[in-house]
């Protein structure tokens, strides 16, 4: 019998700026309240990069954690991939950015565009990738500085949106567990929904451009929402099929956190009971690609997710993508407290919990 090698997930991290931008904070901005904000998508804060960080810098906080747990040298990783729609430059790659930072001189290293959906889409490829015998070590990474694509005169969008970022390790490994199951999906008739409409060889940047603010996040939000419910539902269900599971058999559920209102929706067309459901968007909003990982990660600092757990992961972005993915967690969630040196910030969550329970 031949040993099938799978990708385990050993490390993981996340990063957010210390700046916390709250409802009432955007309300001195645009025409807003936290009523509005917090009825229509259950957000109460969001994290902005500082002056000196950026998409690479927040990605290589979270990565150096996720390394750390898996008790992993920078120079052992072989491939990393950075889901992002908000890059430090158009070019180079954030990702080598992040490798040069990490010191992770043996990696080959790109971006995935797949908005939202990118850190899913990322982790299926990785899994692709260490599955084939390509490559065994794959740093993969959410992470989004969205603050500087906003135009911080809409309100239709700048409310939605925060800064962050997530990593996990995947390694090779000759024993079961890692990803049993997905389903990426892309309908590019919905390219319109979520644009940049402008920088790009469709509409190269020019005064013109830049006055009309089309360099910022642009958005159908009714359209987005209505797609997003449906689309969701339908990638879970055909990444758990994929698995050869039901959704009785998924132990937690960790969702692309855009809008509780969409997660307590796509939650009901599932059955799904909301205390197997993981929701932070009141303290970050929508960070896009970072947003599984960060709840994956506070997820499993939070003590919601124990060895043998199944845990779904299902996301939906601009383009508009889906990604959903199923995960048997095979880490000991306990590895990172015990991480060298106090290095991990993973203890904060756990720390906060505990000072809110106490
Ligand atoms: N504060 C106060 N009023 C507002 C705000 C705001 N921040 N934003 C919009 N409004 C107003 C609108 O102007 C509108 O007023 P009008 O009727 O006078 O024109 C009214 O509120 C209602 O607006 P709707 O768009 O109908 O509000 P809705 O209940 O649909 O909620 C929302 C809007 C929250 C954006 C919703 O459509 C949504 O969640 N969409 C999905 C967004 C999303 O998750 N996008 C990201 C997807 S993933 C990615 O790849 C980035």
């Amino acid at each position: 019998m031949t040993t099938m090698t799978n990708a385990l997930i050993t490390g993981w991290g996340m990063y957010v700026p210390s700046r916390i931008m709250t409802n009432q904070d955007i309300a001195t901005l645009v025409d807003t309240s936290d009523e509005w904000i917090v009825s229509r998508t259950g957000i109460r804060e969001r994290r902005i990069a500082a002056d000196d960080e950026t998409t690479a810098t927040l990605a290589t906080h979270a990565s150096r954690d996720a390394l750390a747990v898996a008790s992993v040298d920078a120079n052992e990783v072989d491939l990393i991939i950075l889901g992002t729609c908000s890059p430090d430059y158009y070019m180079p790659a954030t990702a080598a950015l992040v490798a040069r930072d990490l010191g992770a001189t043996n990696a080959a290293a790109f971006d995935l565009q797949a908005a939202c959906s990118g850190f899913v889409y990322a982790m299926a490829t990785a899994n692709g990738f260490i599955r084939s015998g390509m490559y065994r070590n794959v740093l993969v990474i959410g992470v989004e500085v969205l603050s500087r694509f906003l135009d911080w005169t809409d309100r239709n969008t700048c409310v939605l949106f925060g800064d962050g970022a997530g990593a996990v390790l995947m390694q090779a490994r000759d024993e079961p567990g890692g990803m049993t199951g997905f389903q990426l999906y892309t309908d590019g008739t919905g390219w319109e929904g979520i644009i940049f409409p402008a920088g790009g060889s469709a509409c190269p940047t020019s005064p013109q451009t830049i006055a009309e603010g089309g360099h910022y996040v642009h958005m159908a939000g009714k359209d987005v929402y209505r797609y997003a419910t449906r689309q969701l539902a339908e990638s879970a269900l055909a990444a758990v099929r994929d698995a050869g599971l039901t959704m009785d058999d998924i132990d937690q559920f960790v969702f692309h956190q855009a809008n509780l209102r969409i997660i307590e929706s796509v939650g009901k067309q599932l059955g799904m009971p909301m205390e197997k459901v993981f929701v932070n968007v009141e303290k970050y909003g929508n960070t896009s690609a970072a947003s599984v990982p960060m709840a994956l990660v506070e997820a499993v600092a939070a003590g919601r997710i124990a060895v043998g757990d199944r845990i779904l992961m299902v996301a939906f972005g601009a383009g508009f993508t889906a990604a959903a993915a199923v995960v048997e967690w095979t880490a000991d969630p306990e590895r990172a407290f015990l991480a060298p040196g106090e290095q991990t910030r993973l203890g904060q969550p756990q720390r906060q919990l505990e000072e809110v329970s106490a």
